[in-house]
């Protein structure tokens, strides 16, 4: 029984799962988190400053009302899991701190999550085992990479974004439109009424299993400052979405193309759009393999996802001690991107 913390970014979010030793099934029993999204609304990014008190006022509520809803107790928790990295440095203190603290309290493993690869085991959730080898696509507001996965634990780097992640560009395009924060749903909300075929943008020529989406951000600054002809705001940003999924898609296709796999696992907040996640179904059954996309709310920041990458790293054996560290950066991407992710400058 691992409780799950999670305090990177913007949500504060605490979770309870079960781990099945002997299938190695994750079971969710509860998933709470806290939005932090009306407090840095007014700033149309995340503000580290704020996100780390909030985090320091919510974290304990958070996670009572998760044990709560699991009907479980501190006492029935086997180790703690928490998100150490990547992250604002201030937000990952808060809760690498509070999971140290109730880990040494109750006796139990403390065991440190990297956020990216959690993205991918969100896919394993309530979920029966597949089949390995596989691809996996992390596309979030951080990160945008490619990774092969031998096993469920077992992750390697193959491509990374070499200037914006995906959902930066979802929100960034959502600013440049006038849109709120965050934009990425908002930016997809809005394509839905669009037509995609009046603003076609490029697809980024990066070749192999890298991804760039700075170029089609500018195309869509500049089409906005002088519209094509009968092309409205939902217009353009259908284009911008039809472009960055299909920069995704091309990306997870190279990497099929390039390593032998069974299946594909998907995660990360930009998973929850609904034309990449078709597109995603369509190529897979193409191909005769199977897709795991979580479902929104677990693509999306989350702690039932940190508890389960925990328990995967419990069942292999593993587990990190009291000197745990909170750390901005990710060990299992490229260090290109820094930790300001979507914050205000
Ligand atoms: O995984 P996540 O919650 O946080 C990070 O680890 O960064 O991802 C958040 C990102 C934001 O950039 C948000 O705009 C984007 O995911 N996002 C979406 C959608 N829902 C969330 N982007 C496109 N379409 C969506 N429906
Ligand atoms: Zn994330």
């Amino acid at each position: 029984m691992v409780l799950g913390i999670e305090t990177s970014c913007d949500e504060t979010a605490a979770a309870v799962v079960h781990a099945d030793r002997a299938s190695g099934r994750l079971r969710v029993l509860s998933g709470i988190a806290a939005s932090q999204d009306d407090l840095h609304a007014p700033y149309r990014g995340v503000v580290p400053e704020l996100a780390s008190r909030a985090h320091l006022e919510r974290i304990q509520p958070v996670i009572r009302r998760a044990l709560a809803d699991a009907g479980r107790s501190l006492r029935d928790i086997d180790a703690v899991a928490v998100g150490h990295r990547p992250g604002l440095i201030g937000s990952l203190l808060v809760g690498t701190s509070a999971a140290k603290a109730i880990a040494w309290s109750l006796g139990v493993p403390i065991i440190g999550v990297d956020h990216v690869g959690a993205h991918l085991v969100a896919a394993l959730l309530d979920a029966d085992p597949c089949r390995f080898p596989a691809i996996g696509l992390v596309a979030s507001g951080g990160h945008t990479s490619l990774f092969t996965m031998s096993a469920p634990g077992a992750i390697e780097l193959r491509g990374a974004t070499i200037d914006d992640a995906a959902g930066e560009a979802f929100d960034k395009a959502a600013a440049c439109l006038g849109l709120g924060y965050p934009g990425g749903p908002l930016l997809d909300a809005l394509a839905a009424q669009g037509d995609a075929s009046r603003a076609p943008f490029p697809l980024s020529r990066v070749p192999g299993l890298d991804f760039s989406f700075s170029g089609v951000k500018t195309a869509l600054r500049e089409a906005v400052q002088r519209p094509p002809d009968g092309c409205s705001a939902a217009d353009l940003a259908a284009g911008f979405r039809e472009a960055v999924v299909g920069a995704l898609v091309r990306g997870v296709e190279r990497a099929l193309d390039a390593h032998p796999a069974q299946g594909l696992i998907a995660g990360g907040g930009v998973c929850a759009n609904g034309l990449l996640r078709a597109r995603l179904g369509a190529l897979c059954e193409a191909r005769g393999l199977w897709l795991r996309i979580p479902r929104p709310h677990h693509c999306t920041d989350n702690a039932a996802m940190i508890a389960g990458a925990g328990a995967l790293r419990a069942l292999a054996g593993e587990r990190d001690g009291l000197d745990l560290t909170a750390q901005p950066l990710s060990a299992m991407v490229r260090g290109r991107r820094g930790p300001a992710r979507r914050t205000v400058p």
